[in-house]
């Protein structure tokens, strides 16, 4: 296939195949049933999920650059919790690092690929809505796309795949923030805006995400739930919020801040995450 400018080389579904099939052959795992991917500061949730399996480079994985940004782990750790096998994506890369879409979005098509049926996407955010606070998680319910980038752009999707325009409602699937909630009955709701990112918004920005409806912000898994979608998998999606978003309060923002609350919250996490694991 012919490269569109700015598009991968390699055909993105037939890369993820490619991924899964060295991730196959490195683990001895034939079928994973769920992937997560970790976000800025979620590390603690690769320990804790069950009893690893096999333990590899991310970056071993056709298709898989290290990640880089602070917070971010360069693991494909496999896990079993209960009877699910998991696929736990230990960084992920952004936009912002100047990947494309389809480069964002390649650990979801691998999990797919390697029999996933579901994912559970997480992600560090700055709190919108007032009402939240900072060092808990947040269930995602519905997302903003307003990177200006999509993963169903470029080249149609190939033969034997679903077409490009996939159904986004009940994006985030309702049985699984039913089972999220049932765990974890004080777990908020809040729809989550994902930015091309880079810098943290200016407080007119916040203002303008309120007044669309964002209760959260960040910059990631907006093209991960769309490529997840397309291609039949449920979504979870789990956002901490490591700060309040910039004019919500008066306190600066900082990275090594994010961490830091991430870091303290880990224990709560996990135990969410495992036990939506165990009952998927
Ligand atoms: N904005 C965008 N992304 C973020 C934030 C924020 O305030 N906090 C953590 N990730």
């Amino acid at each position: 296939m012919v490269a569109h400018p700015g598009q991968d080389p390699v055909e993105p579904f037939a890369h993820a195949v490619e991924a899964a099939a060295a991730l196959r052959t490195a683990t001895g795992i034939d079928q994973y049933d769920v992937a997560v991917v970790l976000g800025s500061g979620w590390a603690a949730a690769a320990e804790g999920l069950g009893s690893v399996v096999a333990d590899l480079d991310l970056s071993e994985l056709p298709g898989f650059p290290t990640p880089r940004v602070a917070g971010h782990r360069n693991l494909a750790r496999s896990v079993q919790a209960g009877e699910t096998m998991v696929l736990v994506l230990g960084g992920r890369v952004h936009l912002y690092e100047e990947y494309t879409p389809a480069e964002v979005v390649h650990g979801v098509r691998t999990a797919a690929a390697a029999g996933c049926r579901g994912v559970i996407l997480t992600n560090a955010a700055g709190g919108i809505n007032p009402a939240l606070s900072v060092g808990a998680p947040v269930l995602i319910a519905d997302q903003l796309n307003l990177t200006g980038r999509s993963p169903m752009s470029g080249p149609e999707p190939p033969a034997g795949r679903p077409g490009r325009f996939c159904d986004m409602t009940d994006a985030y699937g309702p049985r699984l923030r039913a089972l999220a909630r049932e765990l974890d009955p004080g777990l908020t709701e809040g729809v989550y805006a994902g930015m091309f990112g880079g810098a943290y918004e200016t407080p007119a920005e916040v203002r303008m995400l309120a007044g669309l409806g964002a209760d959260v912000v960040g910059m990631s898994t907006v093209l991960e739930a769309i490529a997840a979608r397309h291609l039949g998998l449920e979504v979870l999606g789990l956002s901490l919020v490591t700060n309040m978003a910039a004019g919500v309060t008066d306190a600066p923002l900082a990275h090594e801040e994010v961490l830091a609350v991430a870091a303290g919250a880990g224990p709560a996490l996990v135990e969410l995450i495992g036990g939506v694991l165990r009952r998927w």
